[in-house]
């Protein structure tokens, strides 16, 4: 199944649901209203089983439910392993309870991505907007579900993740660009393909637009203490009740596993050298959604058709690349000020040695630039 672009992007289609309503599902709901506090207090460990201890046939109620409502369950799911399995404070642990574990392993089997929480739950369904009629951009965006309270940093919190919202809905026309240009190439139009080039850059430099506004209401200190800390991988997890109780290891949630700059990537025909690195790239796609991956395998590359008429279609492609090469180079300036002045030994959330690797994939994108 190929993802549906609409003017959403990525984004769901239509706003995520703010409330499951079956009444089968209030306590789930009062754990994730109550998980900000439980996790300050330190307490989410010894008190989430007291809200999950009414049983719910799973199995049943996945059945019948609609794709909106999983995907809410699966973010408060998620939420809540990462909630016990991170607990600030607290010693590690090497195992979820079967009251979260067991909800969590079945939702992802019916979503089809690993039973952790990933990008598609911490942003592309973690939003709302504060006026339904006003644009899906900062300042009309609200989080659905936070880790933090106030005075632990929720701002902070709230809007790195809506930062993330914001770059999807504007890489929205980049990518509705580039899905129509197979159509362009078919026909050989040379003036559509300007345009198209055009459209992709433009919404390219919107995103970098709303990428630079990071340090506006996320700073370094805040995101490395308390924001970070909650979206690391599970190392060696036992998910009691599930795959025989054999440990489970997962990557943790990074900006990688967004669809946009693989998308682009196929799309303006860039390829990495096979490394390690990219393989992780790879990786991060089985956490994507199922269409989304679709979509980018799909893409068709422009570069033979720019390559082709490279006199009128050399300036728009290598447009594109700039933008590109700029999101890239302000990411890395972040990933450097945001993490590895901060560590010793810098492995990022996604489990990566990121700062050369981040570096490699902007001086490989710079090879691909038309003379
Ligand atoms: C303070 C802000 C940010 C920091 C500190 C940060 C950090 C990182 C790190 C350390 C990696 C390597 C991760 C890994 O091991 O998977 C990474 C990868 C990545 N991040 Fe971010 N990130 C930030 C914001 C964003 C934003 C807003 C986006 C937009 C969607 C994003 C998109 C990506 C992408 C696409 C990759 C894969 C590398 C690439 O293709 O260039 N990041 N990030």
């Amino acid at each position: 199944m190929q993802w549906q672009l609409h003017e959403t992007g990525f984004l769901p289609t239509h706003d995520p649901i703010t409330r499951l309503t079956d009444p089968v599902l209030a306590n789930v709901e009062r754990l994730g209203a109550d998980l900000p506090q439980l996790v300050h207090d330190r307490e989410f460990r010894t008190r989430c089983s007291e809200y999950l201890k009414v049983p719910i046939d799973w199995p049943a109620l996945l059945v019948t439910t609609a794709e909106a409502e999983i995907e809410r369950m699966f973010m408060l799911f998620s939420y809540f392993a990462s909630a016990y399995v991170h607990s600030p404070g607290l010693p590690p642990t090497d195992r979820l309870p079967a009251c979260l574990a067991v909800p969590l392993v079945q939702l992802a089997r019916r979503i089809d991505r690993p039973p952790i929480l990933s990008y598609a739950s911490y942003c592309l369904h973690n939003w709302r907007r504060i006026d339904p009629a006003g644009p899906i951009s900062l300042g009309n965006l609200a989080l659905l579900q936070n880790f933090s309270l106030a005075q632990d940093g929720k701002e902070d919190e709230d809007w790195f993740i809506l930062v993330h919202v914001d770059i999807e809905a504007r890489a929205a026309a980049a990518l509705n660009a580039v899905h129509s240009a197979p159509i362009i190439i078919a026909k050989s139009d040379v003036v559509a393909m300007t345009v198209l080039l055009e459209q992709t850059a433009a919404s390219l430099q919107l995103m970098n637009q709303s990428m630079n506004r990071m340090p506006e209401g996320c700073s370094a200190e805040v995101y490395f203490r308390k924001v970070r800390p909650y979206i690391f991988g599970f190392n060696n997890i036992v998910y009691v009740g599930c795959f025989n109780d054999v440990s489970q290891t997962y990557r943790g949630e990074t900006g990688a596993q967004s669809s946009i700059v693989p998308t682009m990537l196929m799309a303006l025909g860039i390829r990495h050298k096979n490394s390690l690195l990219t393989q992780h790239l790879e990786d991060m796609q089985t956490y994507m959604p199922t269409p989304h991956r679709e979509f980018i395998r799909g893409a068709a590359s422009m570069r033979d058709f720019v390559l082709a008429n490279k006199n009128q279609l050399r300036d728009p492609y290598n447009a594109c690349l700039d933008e590109l090469i700029a999101f890239r180079s302000r990411h890395f300036e972040y990933a450097v000020n945001y993490i590895d002045k901060k560590v010793d030994n810098p492995i990022a959330t996604g489990g990566t040695p990121y700062v050369p690797w981040l570096r490699q994939l902007i001086e490989e994108t710079r090879d691909f630039h038309l003379s």
